[in-house]
């Protein structure tokens, strides 16, 4: 069943009805100020930091009740409705929501009354616009009342959400005409303000909530809006600061008026705050209102947007005869990848903001989907992340993003985490070429006085497993790897405790197959990273360490049928024939796999049928079989998940394309795009009511076969699911892979695939590749570009060539 569809004509996604499964929601905004909102108006804006400069208040555990966001209400004679249905869930006449790229579009109509809310953030700017029309529909002049609503978040979330005792007596805001001024804590240590602001002449305000809604009321039926029926004027001191404008209008038969409301963020300099004595300097605030003032401004910054988009999309697009394949990749799966690229894993409807910042794993994984885009970004972002690590090579498991400084709480000991940082810049330099990122000086644990380059950061890296091995050669776990709730030095006992940083970080017996598979790929791109510096002596040296890692998997970390996962605290295997529950995981079989570990033995193919026997289902790839069904100490968090869920079997999304690519390095590709299908959103939007989170993104996890309700998704949109997914299909499936030397073209499809073309540009040039499958699944037999035969498949780099015509014969 479906609640809505898609037009790829014009990149949206359209929900036709309020009453979704759960929330269904978009992100705006790119570079600083970013919101969430709902296809009911639901979400909060914050400034760079979800934790630290949260703007609106949003109600934790709101899926999927989604109380609280920006809403605008229509009063019209005793009915008061909304054109996103939520808050007041009056019945509409008609409802649509078109989710878009950056963009929200609300058409909501009662009672002739049509309402279109357009919502974005202007690249250029940090503020939310919001332009509502309103229409007549009907034959009579309509004299109604618009109001707005925000309710102001005391800017640290985390605070705002418990330290009520302070946070109801500290509120202030100012009034000047149409603008509401948020100025909470400005009297002290903080020199920034929010402004809520209309682009008319307005009837009435209210700032403090209490005084808008009323005692014993919320905002589902606030006391001014279905009661008054007129604004209070009230100024808020304290208790909890809202804006809100009231807006009277009178519309003609057929008439059509509209607005233009401004939510901004504006800073001032530490000597400038005031204007006069308590009186904040409001020159940022009437700068940035001047430039949204028309319909005609919002317009030309939406164009400019959807230009901004347009753009970045043209880098990859795919032409096949699949609609799915070329919505996904065209417009959807990259989309989510900017997402996760801006969020990492900090705010989102099942992210907090105030929990985790920035991840060392995640955003390094993010990367991998994203650096195509945006690649200066990506480069500074590989600048940050390098720069929390220790001298050691290990890491920091996250980071806040406001500070850029890594998180103590959570510590390192996370085993995985450094290997990463090869992987992203290895991805960054293949799609760029530019080399001149290893040689910047960046610091440790952001002490710069230690700094190497960033190719010594590598190394480190690459040193840390080569000097962290347990008994069997193998990477020691530490805290956990890939999987967080693998924690198998940790032996968390008492409830509260966390599972990932209790006890030593550091077992020296724990093991990982999951992390030598991750050596084996990312010690290669070392390698090669190396040689392009070159230093062939590193380059050799990092190939023995990697034929080392591969010998000692095929002894230790074969188990007959498929990769062992672990060796835990005692050096029991885990995901073996030997173990009762849990005898075989995803992630050390897709990695080692992908890595190309026993692909010439025959044991990857082995693996990966061992894979589909036991770990396959309706819904994807499940990460273990049999799930555990008991608490287990040794093991950690992953144990305390009833059957089915998130790590304890659960169809975890972001390792399944391990698998299918997995699948690709040994050419099965029927196997490797059923895979794709099964947690594909632009497939699963079929089982909506099943599945329930939003059709155009993924989600972090699906519930296995062994849950209440196996198919139904959680955790959408953050996760690395989206970058591994977009690599899957763009570099493996479809085959166009960024290799040092130029593109390469080594597709792996099913059979009834048929031929595609690619548009790809790279490195200042821009590929038309043309694929003639000829019903193989891998191989290609023959390539020309511009006419000329080419050995191999890599498309020789000509400098200054900016158009590549590319034949390719399978
Ligand atoms: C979450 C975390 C990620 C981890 C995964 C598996 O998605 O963000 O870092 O790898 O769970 O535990
Ligand atoms: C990841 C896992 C989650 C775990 C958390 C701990 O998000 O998915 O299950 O609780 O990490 O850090």
């Amino acid at each position: 069943m479906k609640f809505g569809y898609f037009d790829d004509a014009n990149k949206e996604y359209v929900i036709t009805t309020p009453k979704t499964p759960l929330p269904w929601i978009n992100y705006l905004g790119n570079n600083g100020f970013f919101s969430l909102i709902s296809n009911t108006c639901g979400g909060y804006s914050f400034y760079k930091d979800a934790k630290l400069l949260r703007i609106t208040r949003y109600r934790y555990n709101g899926v999927p009740a989604d109380f609280n966001g920006k809403y605008f209400y229509i009063k019209d004679g005793d009915t008061v409705w909304n054109p996103g249905w939520q808050p007041t869930k009056t019945q509409l006449d008609e409802y649509e929501c078109r989710h878009g790229i950056g963009y929200s579009k609300f058409k909501g109509v009662k009672n002739d009354v049509e309402a279109n809310v357009l919502t974005f953030v202007p690249n250029e700017d940090t503020c939310e616009l919001s332009q509502v029309k309103l229409t007549n529909r009907s034959s009579q002049t309509k004299q109604i009342k618009l109001f707005s609503y925000v309710e102001w978040c005391l800017w640290n979330a985390d605070d705002d959400s418990r330290n009520f005792q302070r946070n109801f007596s500290t509120g202030e805001v100012e009034v000047i005409d149409s603008t509401i001024y948020h100025k909470t804590e400005y009297r002290e240590r903080r020199n920034h303000y929010a402004v809520y602001s209309v682009n008319s002449k307005i009837d009435g305000f209210d700032t403090s909530r209490d005084a808008f809604l009323g005692a014993y009321h919320d905002n589902r039926d606030p006391e001014v809006v279905c009661e008054k029926g007129e604004c209070t004027g009230s100024v808020a001191h304290g208790w909890s600061p809202v804006a809100v404008h009231q807006i009277n209008v009178t519309l003609n038969p057929g008439e059509t008026k509209s607005f233009v409301f401004v939510l901004g963020y504006c800073e001032n300099p530490q000597d400038e705050k005031w204007e006069s004595k308590g009186i904040i300097n409001k020159a940022p605030a009437k700068k940035l209102l001047a430039k949204y003032q028309t319909d005609a401004d919002v317009e030309a910054a939406f164009d400019r947007l959807c230009t901004y988009w347009n753009d970045l999309l043209s880098i990859y697009t795919v032409k096949s005869a699949n609609d799915k394949v070329n919505r996904m990749v065209n417009i959807w799966n990259q989309y989510q990848c900017m997402v996760t690229f801006n969020m990492s894993r900090s705010a989102s409807y099942y992210e907090s903001g105030i929990g985790r910042g920035m991840g060392f794993r995640d955003s390094n994984q993010d990367l991998l989907g994203f650096v195509h885009l945006i690649p200066e970004r990506a480069r500074e972002r590989i600048i940050d992340i390098a720069s929390t690590q220790f001298q050691d090579g290990s890491a920091y498991h996250q980071y806040q993003p406001l500070t850029k400084k890594g998180n103590s709480d959570i510590g390192s000991g996370f085993n995985d985490d450094p290997l990463w940082l090869i992987a992203g810049t290895s991805a960054y330099i293949r799609e760029t070429g530019d080399t001149s990122i290893l040689k910047e000086m960046v610091p440790y644990d952001n002490d710069m006085s230690v700094a190497t380059t960033m190719m010594e950061h590598l190394k480190r890296s690459f040193d840390y497993i080569v000097n962290h091995k347990g008994p069997h050669n193998l990477p020691l776990i530490g805290r956990a790897d890939w999987n967080d709730c693998l924690n198998l030095n940790c032996f968390s006992e008492h409830p509260g405790e966390s599972f990932q940083c209790f006890g030593p970080s550091e077992g020296p017996v724990a093991e990982s197959v999951f992390i030598a598979g991750m050596f084996v790929k990312y010690g290669e791109e070392y390698a090669q990273l190396a040689e392009l510096l070159g230093d062939q002596a590193e380059a050799d040296r990092a190939r023995k360490e990697v034929q080392i890692m591969y010998d000692a998997v095929l002894k230790d970390g074969w188990d007959g049928d498929w990769f062992v996962r672990a060796y835990d605290a005692y050096s029991h295997k885990i995901g073996s024939k030997e173990c009762e529950e849990g005898k075989i995981f995803i992630e050390s079989n897709g990695f080692c796999s992908l890595a190309g570990i026993g692909v010439k033995e025959g044991l990857a193919e082995k693996a990966l049928d061992s894979v589909k026997k036991y770990l396959d289902c309706e819904y994807g790839v499940m990460i273990l079989q049999p799930a555990y069904t008991v608490y287990h100490l040794e093991l950690g968090e992953i144990t305390s998940y009833p059957p089915g869920y998130k790590e304890n079997a659960g169809i975890f999304c972001h390792n399944n394309p391990w698998v299918s690519i997995a699948e690709t390095v040994i050419g099965r590709g029927d196997r490797a795009f059923e895979i794709y299908k099964k947690t594909c959103p632009a497939y699963t939007e079929e089982i909506s009511e099943i599945h329930k989170t939003e059709p155009y993104v993924y989600c972090q996890m699906v519930a296995g076969n062994d849950a209440y309700l196996p198919g139904e998704g959680k955790n959408s949109w953050l996760t690395g699911t989206a970058a591994w997914t977009f690599c899957n299909i763009s570099q493996y499936i479809l085959g166009v892979y960024p290799t040092h030397k130029g593109l390469q073209v080594d597709p792996c499809v099913p059979s009834d695939f048929g031929d595609y073309t690619v548009t790809r540009k790279y490195r200042g040039a821009t590929y038309n590749i043309n694929v003639k499958t000829n019903g193989s699944q891998k191989g290609v037999k023959s390539m020309t570009v511009n006419g000329q035969a080419v050995e191999g498949n890599v498309i020789p780099f000509v400098e200054g060539q900016t158009e590549y015509n590319v034949e390719v014969v399978m």
